[in-house]
């Protein structure tokens, strides 16, 4: 806990910082013109915790699976939908992490033909026994039982008892009589701060999941993955804002000669992949919000929590795309998305006024850059206190004259806001912050476990955190955002700080609010120390002399100070560690430091977070449902935008999210760094997304940290323009990286909107897909092609939705990228380039070399599909408002299909919709049915393009409904017959009717 003596602000020397000042420079000036005032700094060591050793890396902490007695099963009672059996300690309790629990319920039950449910948590629960907490269905929702005899479930659960180890169970897929889970051979470890199931898996298992963090999609199977909401930049393979104990597990076969099939352990190179593949997939959600840790092991995963109950959700699959929708059976399918939100949004931390802001906007349009939202961070703030604006930089009145001219120009606005709230400081009338006056007396707050408030720190100084457990809580929020929205009407929401982060161990803010505001324990960018100095990656390559120049500069400098720094070294090597260790006490349990030390980020759970003791209503200990809050604040933002907004669907973008946070939010990928690498990373992060039910996601492109270049913002906007969510964000005082930046991203960056814009209609359909049942948005190669073992890892490309390949290249310097075509080399798939819409020759191998140049991107249209199209514009709102075009896209068979799902693109529930389907069985052949009586979009149809055509065809002449409309124009190099200048058919009304076009 945080203590220091108070000294008068003006004499703590060392600790004050420059603050920007609330009274600062009028919104004309310039905005570096901002005045300083001295402010109190948290001491650094405030965010310092105790030196703890994770379990992981701990040679003499105990292994359970040796002390411990596993439990013995009685009392079983099986029913026609499950069973049900007592659990009872096997022998002395080990107590070796915390508490042994002498008896467990075990509830087994076939929930559907899909999903089977198995729970285990103590026989006696109490409300007030603080020994553990089982998450309420309250907060979290958990699977029912589906009436009806479940005979026709594909898994089965059988247990058995081992003399060695006691209870064990699996899980097992009936149709294959594959062992799905199981930890028979294996002892249950239950205690009141911990829990272990260790479950076998067999060698080179395929799993993916269990977020977030930053990895390649398939988890390979040497890893410890731990699950605790950190906020933290971006770590690789640490814990991370989300917490989503999900995984998807793919098992590949192969069929021999004599047809026997077995299972490969092995990595199949794509050129051995053949026909006789097959595979599997099953998925596993572990419904906890408890501080957790997956282990991946060679033989094995190891599930650890540190309280709580064993409540597991099995998906029978067996594909992907089915476990996908049967894991959001269980927490939710995503919400319905705003048209508009699939523009392109611009952001940074660092527009310092209105006018600043306005001028980005502008710009964007002065360059003809499609710019759908622009987005404000921390700056917008008075002194960084949420729902208040700094009335000198960002005030109301041209506020709101700035949105009117956005709202006009069919533009949106969206700013931050942050998880912490601001705690005025009592001495100071001037201070007085009603948004902290109203959460205090309607009782909405987190709490210290002596009942008073709980003052963490964040950017406006000391804090304080709303408890979404507590009920008045979202009125509290609601009320505050609704206030909000009157002064400025925001068009949506991004919730940052969620984790919840809060930069100093415990209730540091207790003694201290006449210090307030104070400046965080840290440096922001920008300030005098923590100035990026940092060049772009890949200058030495790009600007050889600069950099020559500048590292022999730097060289000498170091040279320097060279005797320091080895003096220094040496000291720390000399010292030793020691580490804090906590003996469990018999029933009582040691939140703050528990006797099992995750192998969290931070290290101390207390660490640039809430702190475990910290106390919601009833007594809940954020212990409990740390992984919960940033899930919490996400449903109370988006409850509070429908209140601000009753008929427009709420566009909410959050950091920390948990199962079920695709119900109201999408998600963007935190601080990552303006590398190639975070590039790559995005494509697995988001992937991971798509499997967590969080289908709207995507990163901060052109990357947050660091320095961005002019080479990785090309490749990065053209990228992210096949991410749902479509973002450039970029750090306190980093170099300037809008798409206007540098001419070559300008027409990069237009080359990609103008496809993104095409593909907008396919796209919205695709969430809307996702949202009615479940469908995935960005897939991965191998959920595609489930036959292709080679595909098990792939995440440098990916498809959006069914239909669209992207290929992007993620390395620096390179003119081409490798990339596979699926199914091509056997001919079972045909794929056309985006761009001059010709099919892909078979290449010779499977890993094909494309050509991309600076400034192009990859893309290509698998054959089956037919895509309905609307052109490019400054916004999505001018984009719906142009002709139509459709693109006929045939597979091997010369046959393809689309859907297109069309409404008003925002109501929550639109008074009319429409859904056209299209289908082709031949070149020049086309047919359109439409159901529904939206007629918004009954615009013109422009053309028809058919691709893979191989002859000209004997006539030209195109008819609609049997009259004759028009000629085609037939192209032999690319295979593609044009009909245009359908302007005039329809009655100017593609969707108007069902119709048919043919040759
Ligand atoms: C942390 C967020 O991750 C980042 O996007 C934001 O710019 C800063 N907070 C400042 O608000």
């Amino acid at each position: 806990m945080l203590s220091f003596s108070f000294l008068p602000s003006f004499l703590l020397g060392p600790c004050l910082a420059l603050a920007q000042s609330a009274t600062s420079t009028p919104a004309s000036q310039a905005s570096s013109a901002t005045s300083f005032a001295p402010q109190f700094t948290v001491p650094s060591e405030a965010d310092e915790g105790a030196t703890l050793l994770p379990n992981i890396n701990d040679e003499d902490a105990p292994n359970a699976q040796d002390r411990c007695p596993g439990y013995t099963a009685s009392d079983v009672k099986t029913s026609a939908t499950g069973l049900t059996a007592q659990l009872s300690l096997a022998g002395p309790a080990c107590n070796v992490y915390g508490t042994d629990i002498e008896n467990l319920v075990l509830t087994v039950e076939y929930q559907t033909d899909s999903r089977l449910h198995v729970n285990i948590q103590p026989a006696e629960i109490t409300p007030q026994n603080e020994s553990w907490y089982i998450l309420s269905t309250d907060y979290v929702p958990a699977g029912s039982q589906e009436d009806g005899q479940m005979t026709t479930s594909d898994l089965t659960f059988s247990w058995d008892h081992s003399e060695e180890s006691g209870f064990g169970f699996n899980v097992t897929r009936n149709s294959t009589g594959d062992v799905l889970f199981s930890t028979t051979g294996t002892k249950l470890v239950y205690e009141n701060q911990f829990i272990e199931i260790v479950t076998q898996q067999d060698e080179g298992y395929n799993l993916y999941g269990l977020g977030e963090v930053i990895h390649g999609l398939r988890l390979g199977n040497n890893l410890t993955r731990t699950l605790y909401a950190a906020d933290v930049g971006d770590p690789i393979d640490e814990n991370l804002y989300g917490s989503h104990p999900f995984y998807l597990q793919t098992k590949y076969f192969k069929r021999g000669d004599d047809n026997t099939i077995t299972l490969v352990t092995d990595e199949v190179d794509s050129d051995e992949v053949s026909g006789n593949y097959t595979s599997t997939t099953h998925g596993v959600y572990f419904r906890s919000a408890h501080a957790m840790e997956v282990l991946l092991r060679s033989n094995n995963v190891t599930w650890r929590t540190l309280g709580g109950s064993i409540d597991l959700y099995f998906f029978s699959g067996p594909t992907q795309p089915q476990v996908t929708q049967q894991y959001q059976q269980v927490i939710g399918l995503p919400a319905l998305q705003s048209y508009w939100g699939f523009g392109f949004h611009q952001c940074r931390w660092g527009y310092q006024n209105w006018s600043v802001t306005e001028d980005v906007v502008d710009t964007y349009r002065k360059f003809g850059i499609p710019l759908e939202t622009i987005w404000n961070d921390i700056d917008y703030m008075n002194q960084y206190r949420d729902f208040e604006n700094d009335q000198v930089r960002f005030g109301y009145d041209e506020g709101a004259d700035f949105l009117n001219r956005l709202h006009d120009n069919g533009m949106h606005y969206i700013p931050i806001v942050d998880s912490a709230i601001y705690a005025p400081n009592p001495e100071n009338a001037s201070d007085a912050y009603p948004t902290f006056d109203n959460g205090r007396d309607s009782n909405s707050l987190l709490l210290n476990p002596d009942g008073s408030i709980y003052y963490g720190a964040v950017w406006p100084g000391y804090t304080v955190f709303a408890d979404f457990l507590e009920n008045s809580t979202h009125t509290w929020w609601k009320n505050e955002i609704v206030a909000y929205y009157q002064k400025i009407p925001v068009d949506g929401i991004w919730i940052d700080m969620s984790e919840v982060s809060s930069f100093c161990v415990g209730s540091c803010g207790t003694g201290n609010l006449t210090l307030n505001p104070v400046h965080p324990p840290f440096k922001l960018p920008g300030e005098p120390g923590n100035v990026l100095y940092e060049y772009p990656e890949g200058f030495n390559l790009t600007n050889a002399t600069e950099a020559a120049a500048a590292s022999s500069s730097s060289q000498s400098q170091a040279d320097a100070s060279s005797t320091t720094a080895s003096s220094s070294a040496a000291a720390t090597s000399s010292s030793s560690t020691s580490y804090l260790r906590t003996t469990p006490t018999p029933g009582v349990r040691n939140v703050n430091h528990p006797p099992y030390v995750i192998n969290h980020v931070q290290g101390d759970l207390a660490v640039h977070a809430v702190s475990p003791n910290a106390t919601h209503v009833n007594g809940i200990l954020e212990y409990d449902i740390h992984n919960l809050y940033g899930h919490q604040i996400l449903q109370s933002t988006y409850a509070a935008l429908a209140a601000a907004m009753p008929d427009k669907r709420p566009f909410v973008i959050g950091r920390s999210t948990f199962p079920g946070s695709g119900t109201v939010a999408g998600h963007w990928g935190g601080d990552n760094a303006s590398k190639f690498y975070y590039m790559y990373f995005s494509i697995p992060q988001a992937l991971s997304f798509s499997l967590f039910g969080i289908p709207l996601v995507g990163v901060d492109t052109c990357g947050f940290n660091g320095q961005s270049s002019e080479e990785l913002c090309n490749r990065w906007m053209q990228l992210s323009a096949f991410f749902p969510f479509y973002r450039n964000h970029n750090t306190l005082s980093a170099n300037s990286q809008e798409a206007y930046v540098w001419a070559s991203v300008i027409d990069a960056a237009k080359t990609a909107m103008d496809v993104r814009f095409q593909l907008l209609p396919y796209l919205y359909t695709l969430f809307y897909n996702a949202h009615t049942n479940g469908e995935t948005v960005m897939r991965a190669l191998a959920w595609e092609f489930p036959h292709d073992p080679s595909l098990a890892a792939a995440d440098r490309q990916f498809f959006l939705g069914p239909s669209i390949l992207v290929t992007p290249v993620l390395t620096q310097g390179a003119t081409s990228v490798d990339g596979v075509f699926p199914g091509l080399f056997e001919g079972m798939e045909v794929y056309y380039d985006w761009y001059n819409k010709s099919a892909i020759a078979a290449p010779a191998t499977k890993n094909t070399t494309i050509d991309a140049p600076l400034g192009h991107i990859p893309v290509y249209i698998r054959g089956g599909a037919i895509l309905a199209t609307q052109g490019m514009a400054l916004t999505t709102r001018d984009a719906r408002q142009g002709a139509w075009s459709v693109i006929v896209a045939p597979d091997v068979d010369g046959q393809a299909v689309g859907n297109l799902y069309l409404d008003d693109g925002e109501s929550v529930a639109p008074n009319a919709t429409k859904s056209v389907t299209l289908t082709s069985f031949g070149s020049g052949l086309l047919s359109v049915t439409v159901d529904g009586a939206y007629d918004g979009l009954d615009l013109p149809l422009a053309n028809v393009t058919f691709l893979g055509v191989r002859e000209k065809p004997a006539d030209l002449a195109v008819k609609i409904n049997g009259v004759v409309v028009g000629e085609s124009v037939f192209d032999e190099k690319s295979g593609t017959l044009s009909v245009t200048g359908l302007e005039g058919a329809l009655g100017g009304k593609v969707w108007g009717g069902s119709w048919n076009l043919s040759l």
